[in-house]
């Protein structure tokens, strides 16, 4: 077979690029900025393989404009950027990261909850806006975590691992999740509610841990929202379409619930002009949950070894949609 022809659509860690260059023709988008439809569908018409990212749409369209493509590696365990149905009657693999960012992301999920409860951002724009006069009793008062109870969204991996590190910090956890897990529950001594209301309610503190999917959008709305104590936080590492943002906004202004920490936003970048960021009982961040040195080289490694994989007819690490190999006309 010739060497194949990979488009990665943003520069990646080293190792994986060595990895692809070893076995195939790369071409890499050098800028910030992710390629636009155009320029994807472009760079990807005369392409066997392309290594994406979260931000690139794979859709007909693409798929359409890049007849050769066989495999499409998502360097995210996310895939709501993928019409995955699509590439399978196209006969095109699609892989995954998941696993390497597990703990990473569950890290952040907890440093953005211990932010908001204690208000880590707030003081730090305080001091820097010379209002640290004095020291007071009652200045910037947060939220224990210890003794409170933890609502668990998603108890997947990185739902799991949240929850373990809420028990270090003595926080009561339950969740809720499609399947139920006893073995969890009884190993880290987790509580199930069935009911995501029931869930809400009984929360001091909220962590989402869902995939975005059809049955997830808007999850979290204005009426979920009205179920949470007023003085609970909310905190969204998963995907930003899971909250009603602009439900959010509005339950935050009037008091409904006390605070949020989010990672993620329904349109990423968020604009300036989101109202949330008036508010100053909001922590947002741009995306980065599983952005540590370590993870982002495994995940692109594991990225690459996926489209190798795939693309030589081995078994990739981590196929979506292995049937799209019997299906294949080429
Ligand atoms: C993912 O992998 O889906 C995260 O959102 C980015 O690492």
């Amino acid at each position: 077979m010739s060497t194949p022809h990979v488009f990665v659509t943003r520069m990646i860690a080293p190792e994986a690029l060595a990895l692809l260059r070893a076995q195939a023709d790369v071409d890499v988008w050098p800028h910030e900025s992710p390629p636009s439809a155009n320029e994807l569908r472009e760079r990807a018409h005369t392409c066997d393989g392309l290594l994406t990212m979260l931000t690139d749409r794979v859709d007909a369209g693409l798929l359409d404009a890049a007849p050769r493509v066989r495999v499409i590696s998502n360097m995210a365990v996310g895939y709501d950027n993928i019409q995955v149905p699509e590439a399978t009657k196209r006969g095109v693999l699609i892989g995954t990261t998941p696993g390497v960012l597990t703990k990473t992301s569950a890290e952040f999920a907890f440093a953005l909850l211990l932010a908001a409860a204690r208000r880590v951002v707030e003081g730090d724009q305080f001091l820097r806006a010379g209002k640290w006069q004095t020291w007071h009793p009652g200045m910037l008062l947060g939220r224990d975590l210890a003794g409170a109870t933890l609502g668990i969204v998603g108890l997947g991996a990185i739902g799991l691992e949240v929850a373990k590190r809420a028990r270090v910090f003595e926080m009561h956890v339950a969740y809720t999740s499609r399947t139920r897990k006893p073995e969890e529950e009884q190993r880290y001594g987790l509580t199930w509610i069935h009911d995501l209301s029931d869930l809400l309610q009984a929360s001091d503190f909220v962590s989402l841990h869902v995939a975005l999917t059809e049955q997830t959008r808007h999850l979290i709305g204005l009426k979920q929202l009205h179920h949470m104590k007023r003085t609970a936080i909310l905190v969204n590492t998963a995907r930003g379409s899971v909250v009603d943002q602009k439900a959010l906004y509005g339950a935050l202004r009037e008091g409904v619930i006390a605070g949020a920490a989010l990672d993620v936003a329904e349109q990423e970048p968020m604009p300036l002009s989101e109202p949330l960021l008036t508010l100053p009982n909001v922590i947002v961040t741009p995306h980065i949950a599983s952005a540590s040195v370590a993870t982002r080289t495994r995940m692109a490694v594991m990225a690459a070894q996926n489209l190798l994989a795939g693309l030589s007819g081995q078994t990739m690490l981590h196929c979506l949609n292995p049937q799209a190999f019997v299906g294949r006309k080429k």
